[in-house]
């Protein structure tokens, strides 16, 4: 589908620009700002009546921004608008996919059932889908997913010499090796345990042949930067050259970053969430697949 008018939610700007562009379509202005009580004011100054809209939200930190975005639909529909979407280029929530112990919420499903009743459609990047085999398991919309594999392969291939990719656990093997292979690199997996938010251990399998080669952690996510930061003190303490981390979404809790780079790697995001790491551009890809996206009529 394409999309007639794209709208950013606050600091979703440049994404909404490039996707409009690719589009050939406009963006729209929505004024968003909090009464002195904390409560949220919202007002679109574009016409939304009959339009085809696209708002755009990556949902990191994303407690912050889901009862705004919420309400955004609403009112867009309430405005006349023929269908209204959603780009998130990060999918937040998407961990929480199990009740790993009793009594806990299985938030992906409350999120997906609050954003399924308030959007058309969805297209993200790259969402957690470690226990789910595909978003349609929880979202009642048409979705769409883009795969930042090539790209972050592309970025590989341009920037690092004699890479070996590294995954942090067998379950991104899959994911991994695909990487791997557009990379034209050789790839391992390394095991890993996590005991609480910011207590991972990892350990080394079987590492191969690291002579010569820079090692390049891919994950998707970045987020206590644990599992990255843990990985690169193995490696040094290995002896192996300092290495190189590539995620899809950089969300960086507390000072995550900061510890990569002390700790001596070199940080790679995709532009998911805005942050000084991002090298890898995904909105290209974000509108080729807003476009064979299929939404019924009605
Ligand atoms: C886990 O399943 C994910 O693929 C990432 O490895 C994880 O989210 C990274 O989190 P952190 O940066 O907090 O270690």
């Amino acid at each position: 589908m394409t999309a007639s008018i794209f709208i950013a939610m606050p600091g979703n700007e440049e994404a909404a620009g490039a996707l409009a562009q690719a589009h050939g379509a406009t963006t729209g202005q929505l004024e968003l700002r909090a009464f002195p009580d904390g409560e949220s004011y919202l007002r679109f100054g574009t016409d939304l009546s009959r339009q085809m809209l696209a708002i755009v939200c990556t949902l990191d930190r994303p407690n912050d921004k889901i009862l705004s975005l919420l309400f955004a639909a609403a009112t867009a529909r309430e405005l006349g608008a023929a269908k209204v979407g959603l780009v998130a280029p990060y999918l937040a929530y998407m961990r929480q996919d199990r009740r790993f112990k009793p009594g806990e919420a299985v938030t992906s499903r409350e999120v997906a059932q609050l954003l399924s009743n308030s959007f058309d459609w969805l297209v993200t990047v790259d969402p957690h889908l470690h226990r789910y085999g595909s978003l349609g398991e929880i979202y009642r919309i048409p979705t769409s997913v883009v795969h930042a594999a090539s790209l972050m392969a592309g970025w590989i291939r341009s920037n690092v010499a004699d890479a070996l990719i590294i995954g942090p656990d067998s379950e991104s093997e899959q994911w991994v090796s695909t990487v791997a292979k557009d990379a034209g690199a050789p790839y391992t997996v390394l095991e890993k345990i996590r005991r609480g938010d910011r207590d991972v251990e990892i350990s080394i399998r079987n590492l191969g042949d690291v002579s010569g080669r820079t090692p390049v952690l891919v994950d998707d996510i970045i987020s206590t930067g644990r599992t990255m930061l843990e990985t690169v003190r193995l490696l040094k303490a290995r002896g192996v050259a300092a290495p190189v981390c590539v995620a899809v979404h950089g969300l960086f809790a507390a000072d995550a970053y900061e510890m990569l780079i002390k700790a001596g790697a070199r940080v790679v995001t995709c532009n998911t969430v805005r942050h000084p790491s991002n090298a890898i551009d995904v909105h290209g890809a974000l509108a080729e697949a807003l476009k064979t996206l299929r939404v019924p009529a009605n």
